[in-house]
């Protein structure tokens, strides 16, 4: 965990119903990439832990015989289900808990994937419960953007969001004074964990972003999370939409970076493209 910063259930609290608008799409392909990297088919499980209204979990269904989503937030749960049903996808299970209760009953999986949600767990005793839910050669998987220079109009927000909430991070009912923590090679190394296996699929896209994509990103966020603003919510909405007016707002689409790390009994040889990158 963060220094000095303690979990609570209120971290996402709100943040579901914008997520699917605001966020930026993993790139095209990638479930498939992972699911042959892995060499996943119909008997596979895999298990996607924080994930939030199931955009993983659904990307990976169609590669394997059962994808099982975990997350802590009732709201993220409430939209993954409605996406599955949506899509009539019926070979996912959607269940209520936090990485920390890992392993539970859930059973082992030939991939434990976590996108974007790593660092908000207990790192080292969450790699350590993975670690023993894998067979021989199952991985643990991080799925993420590539940093790439955001546009101008996201220092704005953040600048905006300062203004209302303060100067430091807000997370939860508390505050992260240093962000969020990188490094999960030697977390995942001090594990038990092999080498880390490096896969950027590439994106590249432009896409026009509306001032309602960009609230819904605002709002989709941890750090300025509905919940935080309080009974100030319209007076914060009001003045991010006048700050973004009418838009729209051009953006290149982040290509997407997967890290897997095998259990170490069964260790492959790697070609390393580039050095792994551990900012978050
Ligand atoms: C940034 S969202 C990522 C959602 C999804 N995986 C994706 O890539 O779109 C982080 C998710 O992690 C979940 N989360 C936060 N702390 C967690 C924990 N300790 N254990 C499991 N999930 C957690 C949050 O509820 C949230 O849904």
């Amino acid at each position: 965990m963060a220094d000095g910063w303690q979990w609570d259930a209120t971290l996402f609290q709100g943040a579901a119903p914008h997520y699917e608008r605001g966020r930026l799409p993993y790139a095209p392909g990638y479930a498939a990439t992972l699911a042959a990297a892995l060499g996943l088919d119909h008997r596979s499980r895999v298990l996607d832990v924080g994930c939030g209204p199931g955009t993983v979990t659904l990307a990976l269904a169609p590669h394997v015989g059962e994808a099982i989503g975990l997350d802590p937030d009732p709201g993220m749960l409430a939209e993954a289900r409605r996406r599955a049903e949506l899509r009539g996808v019926t070979n996912v299970r959607w269940v209520a808990g936090r990485a920390e209760d890992l392993p539970g009953d859930l059973g082992t999986f030939q991939a434990v994937v976590f996108a974007q949600s790593f660092h908000w767990t207990d790192r080292d005793r969450v790699a350590s419960a993975v670690l023993r839910m894998l067979p021989p050669g199952g991985a643990f998987v991080q799925v993420g953007e590539v940093k790439t220079p955001q546009p101008p109009v996201y220092a704005a927000i953040g600048e905006l969001v300062r203004r209302h909430l303060g100067p430091v991070r807000r997370a939860g009912q508390g505050v992260l004074v240093n962000g969020t923590p990188g490094r999960e090679d030697l977390v995942l190394a001090r594990a038990g964990f092999g080498p880390v296996e490096r896969i950027v699929v590439p994106a590249g896209e432009v896409i026009d972003r509306t001032a309602d994509d960009l609230v819904a990103w605002t709002f989709s966020r941890s750090d300025s999370a509905p919940h935080l603003f309080g009974d100030r919510l319209a007076d914060f909405e009001h003045d991010l939409r006048t700050l973004l007016g009418a838009g729209p707002y051009p953006e290149r689409l982040p290509a997407t970076e997967i890290r897997l790390w095998r259990s170490a009994q069964h260790t492959y040889t790697y070609a390393h493209t580039e050095e792994a990158d551990d900012a978050q």
